[in-house]
């Protein structure tokens, strides 16, 4: 089996000068769920059809291309993919690149009713309660007759609920012979595909179109709408493979876990969740509500509830929030505690460290189950480098202190509260950096008796 992916369009109905293949749907392109469903067939070779404006477009390495100077219709990129030379003789199974929602046990089905019908050409068709811009299906007493694109309908064949998926089955040798009639005699004046099926009834080929129930699989996306009704639906199938793995997700309408992103059985998904990127989260977790977690490992038993987790590591018994930040290259060992308002920046907490409130630390490492008080800033920016903050185990910040880096706090020391710390602090010392407190006795009589 061999493939021709159409891929040379210029995506002008999503107003973007963006290509649609390349919109991000839960954390993969529209092409990489077709490929991925192509190559979930076993075909031998893939060859997609590309234009100026996308030729480069990132595939992996055994992907073959074919070059469509100007779209000028499905029909003339099928030829583009022919005249490329790359395929071989055989069955070749063309498939448009905006469909994400395909899957590989739909194309399976699909070959298999092609197989054992015997026939020359096959369609994939579908019904959906509004057709649309689709192509119609249109069959008469002996069959399948023909498809006829939406702008070239009439009323009644408009009506037709039986659309083209535009997936197609047919053997390198049958696509040579006809290919080259296709004329541009149509609505859009371009070479469309779909006139194959009249071609091919002409040679006495054997054409036939399978009317496949998944409707949902073969949405195309043309338009901003269509993209975010291919999002629902993959963020239902994403929500329902987690929960059939023992993932409890309470909210499956607010929460959005990317295709690739792997969660552990008991782990409590809360409403209003997006999880992103290269992530694997443990068991028994509780993540949410309102959080976002990127690209990430969270081990097991956490909790991090309105929060933001970028690029960092939190290890297993942690409590992450309410309105947390934790940003790239941080990493928090077992049973820390990361609490409101407090944002870490590529930071390691030794186990058992916690900042509760209202903290800043960035570029530091802190050692075992050490208290750093609320309001602690480490200053790590001197206005050219970024600097690192040290902090032994067993050690104690103050409230509303200011670690100027780079900056020692050695292990079981006291910082005092208020302190702006610039230089280091030895083990076992406290260190102080403020004013010494004065008390002016009497003050407040004496201001009273100075207003009589
Ligand atoms: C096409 C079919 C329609 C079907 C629908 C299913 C035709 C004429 N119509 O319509 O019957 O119901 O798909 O989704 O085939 N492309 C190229 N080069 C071109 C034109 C298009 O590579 O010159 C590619 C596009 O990038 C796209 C695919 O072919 O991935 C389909 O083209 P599109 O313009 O989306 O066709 P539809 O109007 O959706
Ligand atoms: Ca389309």
């Amino acid at each position: 089996m061999q493939a021709i992916v159409l891929a040379a369009g210029k995506s002008t109905r999503m107003k973007s000068a963006l290509s649609k293949l390349t919109f991000n749907l839960l954390g993969k392109r529209v092409v990489d769920y077709v490929y991925q469903a192509v190559s979930g067939l076993g075909t031998e070779k893939t060859v997609f059809v590309l234009g100026p404006h996308n030729f480069e477009l990132e595939l992996p390495p055994q992907v073959l291309r074919a070059r469509q100077e100007q779209p000028l219709g499905t029909g003339h990129a099928v030829l583009c993919a022919l005249q490329s030379g790359c395929l071989s003789k055989g069955e070749i199974l063309i498939l448009p690149g905006d469909i994400p929602l395909i899957t590989a046990d739909s194309l399976k089905i699909f070959v298999d009713c092609h197989r054992r019908e015997q026939a020359d050409l096959s369609v994939l068709s579908t019904e959906l309660p509004d057709a649309g811009s689709y192509g119609r299906i249109i069959r008469d007493k002996n069959g399948f007759h023909s498809i006829v694109e939406a702008r070239d309908a009439t009323d009644r064949q408009k009506k037709i609920r039986e659309i083209n998926t535009g997936i197609y089955l047919i053997s390198l040798e049958l696509l040579l012979q006809v290919i080259d009639r296709i004329g541009t005699d149509n609505a859009q004046h371009e070479f469309y595909l779909t006139d194959i099926v009249n071609l091919c009834r002409k040679e006495r080929k054997k054409a036939c179109a399978f009317n496949l129930p998944d409707s949902a699989d073969f949405i195309g996306v043309n338009t901003p709408l269509e993209l975010a009704e291919a999002l629902r639906e993959l963020k239902i199938r994403k929500n329902l493979q987690l929960s059939a793995s023992g993932v409890i997700v309470l909210d499956p309408d607010t929460t959005y876990v990317d295709w690739d992103v792997q969660i552990g059985t008991g782990t409590v998904i809360m409403p209003g969740t997006v999880i992103s990127g290269d992530t694997v989260i443990g068991e028994y977790n509780q993540i949410g509500p309102y959080t976002q977690i990127q690209s990430s490992r969270i081990g097991n038993r956490n909790q991090v509830q309105f929060s933001i987790v970028n690029g960092s590591v939190v290890s297993s018994d942690c409590q992450v929030g309410p309105f947390a930040h934790i940003r790239p290259g941080s990493r928090l060992e077992d049973t820390c505690k990361v609490g409101n308002f407090v944002e870490l920046k590529k930071t390691r907490f030794s186990p058992g460290v916690k900042a509760s409130h209202l903290s800043y630390i960035g570029d530091a490492d802190v050692g075992v189950d050490t208290n750093i008080g609320a309001g602690t800033i480490t200053c790590n920016y001197d206005g050219i480098r970024k600097n690192e903050t040290k902090i032994g185990e067993h050690a104690f910040i103050g409230s509303n202190s200011s670690l100027v880096a780079p900056v020692t706090i050695g292990a079981h020391a006291y910082v005092g509260a208020g302190s702006v710390i610039t230089k280091d602090v030895p083990p076992y010392a406290l260190g102080l950096g403020r004013e010494k407190q004065v008390n002016i006795e009497d003050w407040v009589r004496k201001k009273e008796k100075a207003k009589d």
